[in-house]
C-alpha cells in the first residue's frame, strides 16, 4: 500500500515561534514544511526547513500560492505586530480552503513595580514621552524609528538587528546593533551605561524581548508600551509545541512526538 503524501505545511515566520516550529517539523518524513519570511532582516537566523523570502502580493497572492503549492495547513507564526500579514493569512486561508492556525504569544501584563503607560499604537508613543527632554530607549525595530521625529526634543538610543539603511531617521539617534534574545541584567547595564530615562516598546509578549521591561522595572524607569494591533478572528494557540500537537501527526519515531 502506498504511503500517504506528507502533510504540506506553510509557516509564516520571522519569530522564535516559527523557528521552534521549524525545529519540531524538520526531518519528519510525514511532513513537508517550509517557512516564509518577509525579507526584512539582512541575515536571518538559519532555519532547518526550506525558506522562501518576500511578500506574496496580498491575500489574493497568498491564496494563489496556497493553491499552487497544494498547502494542506497554514500556520501564522508571525510577530503579533505583523497585522497586515496576519489579516491576509485569515483571508487567504478562507479563500483557498486551507485550515489556518495562528501561534500568538500572550501579551505581557504589568506587575508590581512596573511604571507603564500603554498606548493604542506606536504612533501615539512620541506624544506620551512628555515635554521634558529625556534620553529614550527605542526597542521597537527599524521601521518605525521615524515616528519619533515628531518628538525631536528627546535623545534616542535604538537597538536594531540591522543598522538603518540611508541617513539616520532621527537627528539625535544612537544605534546599537544587536540580535536578541536579551536578558534583564544585560539590559539594565545598557540602560545605566547610556543614561536611559524612559523605555519604549511594543507589547510583543514572549521571553527574549521582555528583558527591557524587567530592566526598566529593576531601575524604576517608566515604560511607554504600544498595545497590539487588532487581527481578524482566527484559531490560535500560545506556543509552537501546541501548534505541532494540533497538526495531529503520529508520534515521530525519534521520540520528539
Ligand atoms: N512587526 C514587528 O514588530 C516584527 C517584529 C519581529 C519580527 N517581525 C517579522 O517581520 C516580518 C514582517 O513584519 P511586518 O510587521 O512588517 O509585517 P506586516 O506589516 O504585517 O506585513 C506587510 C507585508 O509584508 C509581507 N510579509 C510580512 N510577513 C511576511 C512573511 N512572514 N512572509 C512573506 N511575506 C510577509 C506581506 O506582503 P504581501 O502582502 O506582499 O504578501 C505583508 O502584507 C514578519 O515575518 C514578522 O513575523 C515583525
Amino acid at each position: 500500500m502506498s504511503r500517504p503524501r506528507p502533510l504540506r505545511v506553510l509557516i509564516l515566520g520571522g519569530t522564535t515561534e516559527a523557528r521552534r516550529l521549524a525545529e519540531a517539523l524538520a526531518g519528519r518524513p510525514d511532513v513537508d514544511a517550509a517557512v516564509s519570511l518577509a525579507g526584512r532582516t539582512a541575515e536571518p537566523a538559519a532555519l532547518p526547513l526550506p525558506v522562501r523570502v518576500g511578500g506574496f502580493g496580498g491575500a489574493e497572492g497568498l491564496a494563489a500560492f496556497l493553491r499552487a503549492e497544494r498547502i494542506d495547513r497554514l500556520i501564522d507564526a508571525t510577530h503579533p505586530f505583523a497585522a497586515r500579514m496576519s489579516a491576509n493569512a485569515v483571508a487567504a486561508a478562507a479563500r483557498a480552503g486551507v485550515p489556518l492556525l495562528a501561534v500568538e504569544r500572550p501579551p505581557w501584563v504589568p506587575g508590581p513595580g512596573d511604571r507603564w503607560t500603554e498606548v493604542d499604537a506606536l504612533e501615539d508613543a512620541p506624544a506620551a514621552l512628555g515635554e521634558t527632554p529625556r534620553r529614550v530607549f527605542l526597542g521597537i525595530g527599524r521601521l518605525h524609528l521615524a515616528l519619533f521625529a515628531a518628538a525631536p526634543r528627546h535623545a534616542y538610543v535604538a537597538r536594531l538587528i540591522d543598522p538603518p539603511d540611508g541617513p539616520p531617521p532621527l537627528p539625535r539617534l544612537e544605534v546599537i546593533v544587536a540580535r536578541g534574545p536579551f536578558d534583564a541584567a544585560g539590559d539594565a547595564a545598557l540602560f545605566r551605561d547610556r543614561g536611559v530615562e524612559v523605555v519604549v516598546g511594543k507589547n510583543a509578549g514572549g521571553e527574549g524581548a521582555r528583558a527591557k521591561l524587567d530592566a526598566a522595572r529593576a531601575l524604576g524607569l517608566p515604560v511607554v508600551l504600544a498595545r497590539r494591533p487588532a487581527i481578524p478572528a482566527r484559531e490560535t494557540v500560545a506556543t509552537a509545541a501546541e501548534a505541532v500537537r494540533r497538526l495531529g501527526l503520529p508520534p515521530s519515531t525519534d521520540g520528539r512526538g
